[in-house]
């Protein structure tokens, strides 16, 4: 079995201030649902700390835009696992490419969503971007992002977090998102799709969607997200010393 290749280049920031002097690849993990904060966190978290910052959504995204652009069902499990275990997905200042295709501008859209929650029930999938995840980790100190860091890619990682929010403020960040890009849904709409998509994340069998025995759990509902960076920093630094 061919393990997929990610390369990912040019993500290691040299400009943070205080890198960690830590002398083996470290790993931090963020997990959660949509909406708590995780993906801004996790990128400042690791600009701050010298890390390099792996986003993993987007390549179960990027799997998943490739099924629908290649006229693959994200149903069939056997040939979504042979596309997710053949692509070569990589990154690059913020985009992201399948086979060489910059799919970026495809990873956000709502079939795409859709399409996404789906295969990332698949075990062929799942599999295959794990194993991807950890071949990057091997090299590297890095913020891992997504609903299994801690968990299932590395249940070892030195520092582990896992985030939450109130559903309906979740719900409010995405219509603000959404808002800013020029589209307008109603909240309920949100909040029943972020609903169903939660269930979908927290019951599936394989790599459900919950915090890791040993994963700070903390609640964005009343921060700022500067201040959520500023706590996860300090406790990753006081574990590396
Ligand atoms: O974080 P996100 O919304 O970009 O994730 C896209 C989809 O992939 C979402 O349905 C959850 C799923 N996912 C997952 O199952 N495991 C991960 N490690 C990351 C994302």
């Amino acid at each position: 079995m061919m393990a997929p290749v990610i390369e990912n280049s040019g993500r290691r920031s040299n400009s943070a201030l205080f890198a960690i002097p830590y002398s083996l690849p470290m790993i931090v993990t963020i997990d959660g649902p949509a909406g708590t904060g995780k993906s801004t966190t996790a990128r400042q978290l690791a600009t701050r700390l010298g890390f390099d910052y792996l986003d993993t959504g987007a390549m179960y995204r990027a799997v998943a835009a490739e099924c629908l652009s290649r006229g693959i069902d994200p149903a069939e499990i056997a040939p979504v696992g042979e596309l997710a275990q053949s692509l070569v997905i990589t990154f690059d200042e913020g985009r992201t490419f399948a086979d060489g295709k910059d799919v970026t501008g495809e990873l956000r859209t709502a079939e795409t969503t859709q399409a996404a929650s789906l295969i990332a029930q698949n075990p062929d999938v799942r599999r295959a971007l794990i194993d991807a995840q950890r071949l990057i980790a091997d090299e590297h100190n890095i913020v891992c992002e997504g609903r299994d860091q801690g968990t299932v890619a590395f249940p070892h990682a030195e520092c582990k977090f896992f985030l939450t929010a109130d559903p309906e403020v979740r719900a409010c960040r995405r219509q603000q998102e959404l808002a800013a890009q020029g589209t307008h849904v109603p909240l309920a709409t949100l909040l029943a799709e972020q609903t169903a998509r939660d269930e979908r994340d927290a019951n599936r069998q394989i790599a459900p969607l919950r915090p890791a025995d040993d994963a700070q759990v903390i609640d964005t509902t009343n921060c700022d997200i500067n201040e959520v960076v500023t706590r996860l920093e300090s406790i990753v630094r006081t574990r590396s010393t």
